[in-house]
C-alpha cells in the first residue's frame, strides 16, 4: 500500500507530535466549556480518535456522515447528507472535525446546516487544509498542516474509499489516480 504513494509527508510521529500541539491548544480555549465535537465521518475517524484522546475535558461526540467527492478527486460542489435528522447541538460550544479543507463546499455546507439548530458557538478543527483549492470561504480554527494542491491518502484519507488504514499521510501516485476502479 505504501508503495503506491509518490512521497510521504508526515509520518505517524509527525502528525500526532502536531495533534498534542492542537489538542492542547483546544483544551485551554475549551477549559471552562462543555465541548461538543462533531466529527465528519469518514475520513476524520482516524485525526478524531487520536486527537479526542489528547483532550483531558469532559466532552460530547457525534458523528456526521456525508458524501462530497463521489469517488473522483475533484469537488463536485455538491454535499449530501447522509442521515435524516443531524445531531442535537443547540445551545452547546461545537468543534466541527474534518480530515482535510480543500474547496470549503463541505466545511461550509456542514456549518450552514449546523447553525440552523442554534448551538451556542461553532468552531472547526481540521488535520489538513489546501489553501489554493478554496472555492467557499470557511474559517478554520485549529489546522493540523498547510499542503500544497496534491492528492494525498492516508491516516483516514481515502481514494475510492481505500488507503485510510496507512499510519503516514502521502501523495498518491498519479497513474492510480488516472486508472478506472
Ligand atoms: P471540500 O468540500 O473540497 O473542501 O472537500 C473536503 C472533502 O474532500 C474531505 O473531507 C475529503 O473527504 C475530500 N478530499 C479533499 N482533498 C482530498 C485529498 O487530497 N485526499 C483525500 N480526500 C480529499
Ligand atoms: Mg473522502
Amino acid at each position: 500500500m505504501q508503495g503506491d504513494l509518490e512521497r510521504i509527508l508526515f509520518d505517524e510521529t509527525a502528525i500526532l507530535r502536531r495533534l498534542d500541539e492542537i489538542a492542547a491548544q483546544i483544551s485551554n480555549d475549551y477549559r471552562d466549556r462543555e465541548l461538543t465535537v462533531i466529527a465528519v465521518l469518514n475520513g476524520s475517524l482516524v485525526f478524531m480518535a487520536d486527537l479526542m484522546r489528547r483532550i483531558p475535558l469532559p466532552l460530547k461526540l457525534d458523528c456526521l456522515s456525508v458524501a462530497s467527492y463521489h469517488g473522483k478527486t475533484e469537488p463536485s460542489g455538491e454535499v449530501i447528507f447522509k442521515q435524516i435528522a443531524p445531531p442535537d447541538v443547540q445551545d452547546r460550544h461545537i468543534l466541527i472535525l474534518d480530515d482535510i479543507l480543500d474547496s470549503g463546499h463541505t466545511l461550509a455546507a456542514i456549518r450552514e446546516k449546523l447553525e440552523t439548530a442554534k448551538p451556542r458557538s461553532i468552531r472547526v478543527c481540521v488535520l489538513l487544509s489546501k489553501k489554493k483549492r478554496r472555492a467557499r470561504h470557511v474559517d478554520a480554527d485549529y489546522v493540523g498542516f498547510e499542503i500544497e494542491d496534491e492528492f494525498v491518502v492516508g491516516y483516514g484519507l481515502d481514494f475510492r474509499e481505500r488507503y485510510r488504514n496507512l499510519p503516514c499521510i502521502g501523495v498518491l501516485r498519479k497513474e492510480l489516480i488516472a486508472r478506472p476502479d
